[in-house]
């Protein structure tokens, strides 16, 4: 039986097996989403447990996300997590489907930003991104997908960059991590796929956040050239990604699994 709102399309003959809107719904899913405490991360909270998830928000600095916990209500939890302690992420995976339950959901979405020219980007920059960016994502996405493997059900969400679609010039340590992250999604959605477990990137455009501002602030030429470029003529809000994240998440989605969306007001096409 549907509401008066959800449209069915099962019509004799069509094969369709979900309803309109319950198909993009997340209700009794539980969702975890890293760097969940301010910017993307918080929005895709929100997003998602307005879509009816459960959502546990990670992060370094408790009083970020008590607060956060706080705006986002009862189907928000949290735990403080700094995902570059690689050792710590399979007891986090533990405690989270102890305390709240089976992880359908995994957003890898802390990340952090260093905008330099490439000669003086020492090797300890560079491994610092790359340990943040990317090698925290694959033991994470390691921890949770062995769980998602034996269920035979998942959702696996990596946040790439325009970093990774184009030459941007002053962040090699970040467009590399981000490269990385392209072919991680390609790599695990083959390796996955037959279990039922999906690997798929959001690559936001240019998304009004404390990360956005630091790199654009004192560079108002980069800034004209990256809004120069973005055909809708403005730039994302986090929420643009959230409402992303609950699409891939989705049922709606069952089919998509290996690829990189571009959520980026045409930025990456745009001249
Ligand atoms: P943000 O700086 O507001 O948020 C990043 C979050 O990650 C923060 O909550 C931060 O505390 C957390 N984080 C950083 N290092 C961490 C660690 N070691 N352990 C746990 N948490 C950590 O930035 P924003 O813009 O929300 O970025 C979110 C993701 O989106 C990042 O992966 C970023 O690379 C990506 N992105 C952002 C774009 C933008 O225009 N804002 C464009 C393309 C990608």
């Amino acid at each position: 039986m549907t509401s008066t709102n959800e449209k069915t399309a099962n019509e004799p003959g069509t094969g369709v097996q979900h309803s309109f809107p319950s198909v993009f719904s997340l209700e009794n899913k539980i969702a975890l989403i890293t760097g969940g405490g301010s910017g993307i991360g918080l929005d895709m909270a929100r997003c998602m447990i307005m879509a009816g998830a459960q959502v546990v928000i990670t992060g370094r600095r408790e009083a970020v996300l008590q607060e956060a916990k706080a705006s986002l209500g009862e189907k928000a939890f949290y735990f403080v997590n700094d995902v570059t302690d690689l050792h710590g992420l399979e007891g986090l995976v533990q405690d989270v489907e102890t305390q709240v339950g089976p992880i359908d959901i995994l957003v890898n979405n802390a990340g952090i930003n260093m905008k330099k020219p490439a000669l003086e980007v020492t090797d300890e920059e560079f491994s610092r991104i790359l340990q943040t960016n990317l090698h925290s994502v694959f033991s994470l996405t390691r921890a949770c997908a062995r769980n998602m493997v034996k269920r035979q059900s998942g959702s696996i969400i990596m946040i790439s960059s325009m970093a990774a679609y184009y030459g941007l010039d002053r962040v090699v340590a970040y467009g590399s991590s981000k490269s990385g992250i392209e072919g991680m999604v390609r790599l695990l959605a083959s390796e996955f796929s037959k279990f039922n477990v999906r690997v798929n990137a959001i690559a936001p455009g240019f998304i009004e956040t404390n990360m956005m501002k630091t790199a654009m602030s004192s560079d108002p030429n980069r800034m004209a050239k990256a809004l120069g470029r973005t055909p809708i003529g403005h730039f994302g809000k986090p929420e643009d990604i959230g409402w992303a994240a609950v699409f891939l998440a989705s049922e709606a989605a069952k089919f998509i699994t290996g690829i990189s969306m571009p959520v980026d007001g045409g930025n990456s096409t745009g001249f």
